[in-house]
């Protein structure tokens, strides 16, 4: 299997639950809780500036209405994201794909970036995102895992950045889905805990992909998946599974 840089655990969204997903400071108490590994989900800006949301529309999470896909950076980076969770983190900006690698350099930590592109920009996201690792992303910095829901976006991804680790994200695996993984240079699947079983872990595993699962917030979850192999696991829970996370 090839080279596999990543920790055990991605605190889900920034450690998005306690703390309004997708920002510095969902980042930040994941960290102090001793998670270094952090998923976050990430689109383009009508100016092609990568930035995290996990919406479609602005609206859940930010203090703005409407979709998202035609704000340029400069007036998202204005909006609040943080009030919508609680008083305590208002003022809180969205993050920057630029701030989130600056916060891997401060502090050693590693990225599972999901693209999640607008509406009909998948391919095109992959593409800017590869473009933007490319002239952007330290080389002696663990390089983020990359991973998708939608082919499409990956395959953009490798058009422009094939070195860099994919996974292709998936709600149920099948030999198809490993297949289809394969075929675009994926290392890994990040797959829903929910259906996952030993057998497709292992199917999986021998065709040289790690398999991952999302998002896994109980310990009798967490038992059944180290039993069966698990490579690594994303969650909500910063606090219940502090104690199991190696510092
Ligand atoms: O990347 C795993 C997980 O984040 C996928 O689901 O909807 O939380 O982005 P979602
Ligand atoms: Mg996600």
């Amino acid at each position: 299997m090839n080279h596999w840089p990543y920790p055990f655990w991605f605190a889900h969204r920034g450690a998005g639950t306690h703390a309004p997903e997708n920002t510095l400071a969902a980042f930040r108490l994941g960290m102090a809780q001793g998670f270094n590994g952090f998923e976050c989900d990430v689109k383009v800006s009508a100016e092609g500036v990568p930035y995290l949301l996990h919406d479609n529309d602005l609206d859940r999470t930010t203090s703005a209405k409407g979709p998202a896909q035609h704000w340029l950076w400069s007036d998202l980076s204005r909006l609040d994201a943080g009030v919508w969770h609680s008083k305590s983190y208002a003022g809180e900006p969205p993050a920057s794909l630029d701030a989130v690698m600056n916060f891997c350099v401060g502090n050693h930590c590693a990225v599972n970036l999901e693209i999640k592109p607008c509406p009909g920009q998948a391919y095109s996201t992959g593409k800017q995102i590869a473009h933007w690792l490319a002239h952007r992303w330290p080389g002696n910095l663990c390089p983020p895992l990359i991973s998708s829901f939608e082919p499409q976006a990956l395959q953009g991804f490798m058009d422009f950045g094939a070195a860099w680790p994919r996974a292709l994200l998936l709600d149920e695996t099948s030999h198809q889905s490993v297949a289809c993984a394969l075929s675009l240079g994926c290392s890994a699947l990040v797959v829903n805990h929910v259906s996952l079983v030993a057998e497709q872990i292992n199917y999986a595993k021998s065709h040289g992909l790690r398999v991952l699962a999302f998002t896994v917030n109980s310990i009798d979850v967490v038992e059944r998946l180290q039993g069966c192999g698990i490579d690594g696991l994303i969650s909500d829970e910063i606090f219940k599974f502090a104690p199991l996370i190696q510092r």
